[in-house]
């Protein structure tokens, strides 16, 4: 049986992070996969995430099931205030419901085969670029999916003019996956003005918007991110989210995340959940409830709540401080990866930089100077150190030459 099988290509991302970890040049440096280092290089568990859990294992008492197998209310409730903010009007009006899934991959899929089994007509549409995993999660899962223009790569930001006229081509019932906040790999967002237009267009076209939301507090702050969640939750009677904690709270590993569906009303609301629940059942069965522990923990307690926030915000200062230093490096060296210098870099938001290196730079990249990036020229900023810059802009230097 197991003859035939073609290998598969290995992961566009996390598959450079099994090469590095092979890579035997003790100066390699990883900046592929969108995991935050500090500045001594290392993924910080969170002090918050620590206390937390010491609580929860100083409490816990037993490892049944967490049932409904949708979360608990707790977790759910927490995933919708995030989202919309604290007064939580679409989940008090049981207009919203959530279901608590493996990260936010898990999240997309789950949401991909809820589409399919349910939706068999819709197609998803997603941006140019995107994520190197969408297109996948999708097919897997049977949803046919098209794409929107997003990204102007001679002017390095974003061709909203394009964006529009190819959303006021999708046909009503159709699905539009927009990324929140920090679209990945760009780091280039519209403006609140821009999503207040694209929230006018989808209602027009009565398309159904599938907000990936994977950075909240990456960009500029909590709320702040949240505007486009809040902007279609005004302009639009249904609308899909796949929300994770895994950057926010630096729970990578716990796979923490959540779908959150919005319906017109509590009825239709409930019915989708069944389906949700039902896919879940028969997928992964029930969640993993350590990582949710820890959310519900840390948002439940106001004391504890603040220094998650204080720690979200050194690491998002901490990230903009590398796109200064990455910028600044590059001009002293004289490589200019933008058309109009290297200041895009500093104005893209959250952990990726599309710096537009071509696919002979990246491969040169990683066999000359054991520099890891993704095939596309996505640069994660988060990665970057104050010891690791000089070697990265030397190299890209060389590379460009
Ligand atoms: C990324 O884009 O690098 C992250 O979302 C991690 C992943 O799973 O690819």
């Amino acid at each position: 049986m197991f003859h035939d099988v073609e290998p598969a290509a290995p992961d566009a991302i996390l598959g450079l992070t099994e090469a590095f970890k092979k890579d035997t040049n003790p100066g390699k440096v990883n900046l592929g996969v969108g995991v935050y280092k500090a500045e001594d290089g290392t993924t910080p568990l969170l002090a918050s995430v620590k206390e937390a859990e010491r609580r929860i294992l100083a409490g816990e008492m037993t490892k049944t099931y967490v049932n409904p197998n949708n979360g608990t209310a707790d977790y759910t409730t927490c995933v919708q205030k995030m989202l919309f903010g604290a007064d939580n009007a679409p989940g008090k009006a049981g207009r919203a419901v959530s279901a608590h899934t493996p990260g936010g991959t898990g999240a997309l899929r789950l949401a991909g085969d809820y589409l399919r089994l349910n939706h068999a007509n819709a197609t998803l549409w997603l941006s140019d670029p995107t994520w190197a995993n969408h297109g996948g999660i999708f097919s897997d899962a049977g949803v046919p999916t098209k794409r929107y223009g997003y990204y102007d790569a001679t002017t390095q930001s974003l061709d909203f003019d394009r964006m529009v006229s190819d959303l006021e081509g999708v046909p009503a019932g159709d699905v539009v996956l927009l990324h929140a906040c920090c679209h990945n790999p760009t780091g280039v967002d519209p403006g609140p003005s821009q999503w207040d237009a694209l929230g006018e267009v989808l209602a027009k076209q009565k398309v159904v918007p599938l907000l990936d939301f994977a950075y909240q507090g990456f960009a500029v702050g909590l709320e702040e991110d949240a505007h486009a969640v809040r902007v279609m939750t005004q302009h639009l009677p249904e609308l899909m989210i796949c929300s994770s904690f895994s950057k926010n709270f630096g729970l990578y590993c716990e796979r923490v995340g959540a779908l959150t569906v919005v319906a017109a009303d509590a009825t239709d609301a409930k019915k989708v959940l069944s389906q949700v629940k039902r896919t879940i059942r028969r997928n992964y069965s029930n969640p993993p409830a350590h990582g949710s522990q820890i959310v519900t923990t840390i948002l439940g307690d106001e004391i504890l709540a603040a220094q998650w926030r204080d720690e979200l915000k050194i690491m998002r200062d901490r990230i903009n401080g590398m796109r200064r230093l990455f910028a600044d490096s590059l001009d002293a060296r004289g490589a200019v990866l933008g058309c109009n210098g290297n200041r895009f870099i500093v104005d893209q938001k959250g952990m990726f930089s599309f710096s537009g290196l071509g696919p002979d730079q990246v491969k040169a990249l990683q066999s000359d100077h054991s520099i890891y990036i993704v095939g596309d020229g996505r640069i994660n900023v988060a990665g970057m150190t104050t010891a690791n810059m000089d070697g990265l802009c030397d190299a890209i230097a060389s590379v460009m030459n």
